[in-house]
C-alpha cells in the first residue's frame, strides 16, 4: 500500500500509534495456514505445538482450533493451556526436571502422556501411583547420539547432553523395562528432539534413522521426532518447508524400519514467520569511520536472541518499504549492556529519523517467551492482526505489574 507494510490488512504504523512500541504484531492468517500446512505434510494429530515458542491462551486455542497438539513443558505452560480450555486429552508434558506438583497436576488432570526423561522422574510417576494418582501414559525421550541445530546451546539430540535416556549400556533399554513392569505408567513410545533452528533437514535423516531403530527394537507403540525445522531469519537463509521435512524424517525412520507415522513437535516454524516487532527509534548516532547506531525503546529484554545466540535479524521501514535499503546501520537496545543488540547489520533506506517505526520480521518465535525485565523493562504488547482487525491477546506490561511483587512497604509507591 504505497509503499507502506501492512499486517493482516492494518497499516503497522497504525498499529504502532494505537499500542505504542515495542510491538509485537502476528499475523494471525499466516499463523493459521502455517498449522494447516504442518498437518497437510504430517497427518491429523501428527503435529504437537512446542508451545515454548510462544504461548498465550490466545495462541493456545489458535493451534487446538486448527487441529495441533500442545506440548508443554512447564507447569506453568501446562497452565496457561488448561487456562484456554485445550483438553487436558491433547495436552504433551515435556521436562528434564519435573517437580512432583508438577506430575501430580499433569496426572491429575489427565494429560495425554507425560515425555519421561529420566530415572528420578520415574520414580517421583512411581510414588504419585502409590499416592494414588494415575495411571499415567508416557513416552520415553531418548538421546539418540544424533544432535542437529542452529548453535550448540540449541543441539539435544548429542549423546552428552541433559535431555532423555542415552542409547548405551542398556539405559534406554532399562528404563522401557520400567516403563513395561509398572502399573502407574502405560508405554506410549518414544521421543526424541535433535535440536533446533535445522536448515539443511537432510542432516535430520541419521537423527531420525538412529531414534527409529530404537523404536523399532523395542517395539515402541509410537515415534516422535520432535521440532527443529528451521526457519528464514534473513535473506540468505533458505529453510526447508514441512514436506521436504517430513521426507527428511521420514527417509531415516524408513531405513530403520519404522514404516508407521510419526509424531513432530514444530515451535519456531509455526510461530517465528509470523510475527514481527515494532520498535521507535529514540536515538541515532554516528561514529565516523566506524559505524552508525540507532537506538530503539527495546532491546535485549524482549529479544534476546541475538545476544544469546548471536542471531541474525534484518530491519525494514514502514513506511518506506519499497525505497533501496542501502544505509548501514547496527539496530540497538536501550539496555546497559552493549551485548544489547536488536540487529547487527541492518540495511535501511536513506532519510531515517529519530521517532521513526521500524519493523525487525520474524519474532515470533523464543522472543516474546524468553522476555525478561532486565532494567525492569516491561514486556511489550502482543496483538494478532486478521482481516483489518486487531485484537490485544497480552497486555503490555507496566511498572506496577513489577511493583506488584517487590515486599518492601517502607517506602510505599507513590503515585506513578
Ligand atoms: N520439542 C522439544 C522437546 C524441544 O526441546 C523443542 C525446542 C521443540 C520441540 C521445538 O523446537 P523448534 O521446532 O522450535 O525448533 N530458545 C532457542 C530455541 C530452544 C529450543 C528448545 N527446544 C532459540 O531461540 O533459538
Amino acid at each position: 500500500m504505497n509503499g507502506r507494510l501492512v499486517v493482516g490488512g492494518v497499516p503497522v504504523e497504525s498499529l504502532a500509534a494505537r499500542h505504542g512500541t515495542p510491538l509485537v504484531v502476528f499475523d494471525e492468517e499466516d499463523l493459521r495456514l502455517r498449522c494447516r500446512a504442518a498437518i497437510a505434510a504430517f497427518g491429523p494429530d501428527q503435529v504437537t505445538y512446542a508451545s515454548k515458542a510462544f504461548l498465550c491462551r490466545a495462541m493456545a486455542r489458535l493451534v487446538t482450533e486448527e487441529g495441533l497438539l500442545l506440548d508443554v513443558a512447564s507447569g506453568g505452560e501446562l497452565q496457561v493451556a488448561l487456562d484456554a480450555g485445550v483438553p487436558a486429552s491433547r495436552i504433551v508434558v515435556h521436562g528434564n526436571n519435573k517437580s512432583r506438583d508438577e506430575l501430580a497436576t499433569a496426572m491429575t488432570v489427565g494429560v495425554r502422556h507425560l515425555v519421561v526423561d529420566n530415572f528420578d522422574e520415574i520414580e517421583r510417576i512411581e510414588k504419585l501411583g502409590a499416592d494414588g494418582l494415575g495411571p499415567v501414559a508416557v513416552q520415553l525421550r531418548i538421546s539418540p547420539g544424533v544432535g542437529v541445530g542452529g548453535h550448540h546451546a540449541i543441539r539435544t539430540g548429542q549423546l552428552d547432553s541433559k535431555f532423555g535416556f542415552p542409547l548405551v549400556d542398556g539405559i534406554a533399554e532399562a528404563a522401557v523395562e520400567a516403563v513395561r513392569a509398572s502399573g502407574t505408567m502405560l508405554w506410549h513410545g518414544l521421543h526424541a528432539h535433535s535440536g533446533s533452528q535445522v536448515l539443511d533437514v537432510g542432516q535430520l535423516t541419521d537423527f531420525a534413522r538412529a531414534t527409529a531403530a530404537f523404536a523399532v527394537a523395542t517395539h515402541a507403540p509410537a515415534l516422535t521426532l520432535g521440532g527443529g525445522l528451521g526457519i528464514a531469519y534473513v535473506a540468505t537463509d533458505s529453510p526447508a518447508d514441512f514436506d521436504a521435512w517430513h521426507a527428511a524424517l521420514a527417509a531415516g525412520a524408513q531405513s530403520a524400519g519404522w514404516h508407521r507415522p510419526f509424531v513432530v513437535e514444530p515451535g519456531r516454524a509455526i510461530v517465528g514467520p509470523a510475527a514481527l516487532t515494532l520498535y521507535t527509534v529514540g536515538a541515532i548516532k554516528e561514529i565516523p569511520g566506524v559505524r552508525r547506531y540507532l537506538a530503539v525503546d527495546g532491546g535485549m529484554s524482549d529479544h534476546p536472541r541475538p545476544a544469546m545466540y548471536g542471531s541474525k535479524y534484518e530491519a525494514f521501514l514502514p513506511r518506506a518499504c519499497d525505497d533501496a535499503r542501502h544505509e548501514p546501520y547496527r539496530i540497538v537496545g536501550k539496555h546497559c549492556e552493549s551485548g544489547d543488540i536488536v540487529v547487527d547489520e541492518a540495511w535501511l533506506p536513506a532519510g531515517l529519523q529519530v521517532g521513526d517505526v521500524i519493523a525487525v520480521p520474524v519474532t515470533g518465535a523464543y522472543g516474546y517467551s524468553m522476555a525478561s525485565n532486565y532494567n525492569r523493562l516491561t514486556r511489550p504488547e502482543v496483538v494478532f492482526v486478521r482481516d483489518g482487525q486487531t485484537r490485544v491477546v497480552l497486555r503490555r506490561e507496566t511498572t506496577a505489574d513489577l511493583a506488584r511483587l517487590d515486599m518492601d512497604e517502607q517506602f510505599a509507591p507513590r503515585t506513578r
